[in-house]
């Protein structure tokens, strides 16, 4: 196992291992402030494990993302979404018992109550929908106070968080457009029920695409976990206050929302649309990212773990290549982000920092085929995410080791200096 002996400002201080089941192991810093009064530096915490987890697995060298030892390629290609979700909760795949009572409570907590309609019509129609969906899940700890953290009870918590959410996705669209809300039906599984929610109106049924359901399916699966990630780290920090499931989660789609973690699925057709309209100028575009003096980066390229193709990402593209051909949609942003992934991949600037499409450069074009509108694309990437984010709470919340998350800073602010009288502020002018 690893172990390290670390020498600074003449102590020595034994750090040690900490091992992994596959991947990187660690060393244990913990000592290294009592014994050499001296604190680990780490931006953004890119090399700090801040946890044990048993949930899911990358190698970002390799391209390897797996849930629960699963491959994420046999995951997407095998399951339904709401098989997934119970594999990050419960850390085993259902089986068919198993999966007909979580379908049941998640069909059972679909309903959101009524008295939460007050709330949107409160809010402005411009609300962006990420913060509708993080206010009303927080809300929903008002009205389903009891979170059952047992393991016995905790698919039935889980169910009516992923459940509800969706229906709450799908309110937000229909008070946006300014028209009736959809409940959702007993009789349609998961990801038809949300599409049925979203799409169908009183004049007009939604005709249920197969293909569709199907793609929306895979989506969710990619989105499902991604370890430590920002929003994870936030749901995990308000869990190790004892924070509650609402509030955590809540916590964690305002941290997804920011454009370079999940928001990126917005920009990145935000973007597309923009070159596209500036005549598909790809060579301009390429030479604003790879000037370092302006803030233009390609979104959806690049990533913190994968130095490699992020696995999501070929998977999205075929998805989106296959639902395009079979149901014979055209749209020239796909055309444009193929030609433009193409370009990057070929140009130094991206082949030195070793920047690849992720998540986010694909699954907008498909949302979009599916009618999700662009600012919606962010509150996909959250009812995906969901059941990881689940899952961390729990772990986190169960953990009897664990610690609230409390790091510590390297000051760089003023030393100590005498109070200044507001005269003698004045007179400093
Ligand atoms: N376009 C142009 N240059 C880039 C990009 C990009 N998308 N990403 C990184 N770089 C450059 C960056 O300017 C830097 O160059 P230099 O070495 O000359 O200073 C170098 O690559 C390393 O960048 P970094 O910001 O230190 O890398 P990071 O690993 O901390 O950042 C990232 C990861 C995802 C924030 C970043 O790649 C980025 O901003 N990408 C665009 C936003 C995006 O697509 N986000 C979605 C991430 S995947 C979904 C999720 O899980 O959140």
């Amino acid at each position: 196992m690893n172990s390290a002996v670390i020498s600074v400002n003449d102590k020595v201080v034994d750090a040690p291992g900490v091992e992994a089941s596959e991947g990187s192991s660690g060393v244990d810093i913990g000592k290294l402030r009592g014994t050499a009064d001296v604190l680990a530096f780490d931006n953004g915490f890119n090399n700090t494990a801040a946890c044990r987890s048993y949930i899911t697995y990358i190698d970002g060298d390799a391209g390897i993302l797996r849930y629960r030892g699963y491959d994420i390629e046999e995951l997407a290609e095998n399951c339904k979404f709401t098989e997934v979700a119970y594999l990050l909760v419960h850390g085993k795949l259902p089986d068919a018992s198993e999966q007909k009572q979580f379908s049941a409570f998640l069909n059972y907590h679909s309903m959101i109550h009524e008295d939460m309609q007050h709330f949107f019509t409160g809010l402005p129609t411009s609300s962006h929908p990420m913060s509708i969906l993080s206010a009303m899940v927080n809300t929903l700890s008002s009205f389903y106070p009891h979170i059952m953290t047992g393991d016995q009870n905790f698919d039935e918590t889980a169910a009516r968080l992923i459940s509800k959410v969706r229906t709450i996705a799908a309110f937000s669209y229909k008070k946006s457009l300014g028209e009736p809300f959809v409940y959702p039906q007993e009789d349609l599984p998961y990801c038809a029920n949300f599409l049925n929610m979203m799409f169908c109106s009183p004049i007009k049924r939604y005709k249920i695409e197969p293909l569709i359901v199907d793609a929306l399916n895979k989506l969710l699966i990619l989105h499902a976990d991604h370890e430590q990630n920002c929003s994870t780290l936030v749901v995990r920090s308000v869990a190790s206050a004892r924070g509650n499931l609402y509030a955590a989660i809540s916590a964690g789609i305002c941290a997804l929302s920011g454009s370079l973690h999940g928001g990126a699925n917005q920009a990145v057709i935000e973007m597309l649309q923009k070159i596209h309209n500036d005549g598909d100028n790809l060579e301009k575009y390429i030479r604003k990212a790879s000037d370092s003096n302006d803030p233009f980066r390609l979104m959806g390229f690049g990533h913190s773990v994968y130095k490699t193709y992020d696995p999501r990402a070929r998977i999205a593209r075929k998805i989106c290549e296959d639902l395009f051909r079979t149901l014979g949609i055209d749209d020239p942003l796909l055309e444009l982000a193929k030609r433009l992934e193409e370009r990057a991949l070929s140009d130094d600037f991206f082949i030195q920092r070793r920047l690849y499409p992720n998540i986010d450069f694909y699954t907008g074009i498909i949302y979009r085929a599916i009618g999700i509108p662009t600012d919606m694309l962010t509150v996909m990437f959250a009812i995906g995410r969901l059941p990881g984010w689940i899952a961390h709470w729990k772990e986190t919340f169960d953990d009897g080791t664990g610690k609230i998350y409390r790091p510590r800073q390297i000051y760089v602010g003023p030393p100590k200096r005498p109070f200044l009288s507001m005269s003698d502020r004045q007179g400093s002018r």
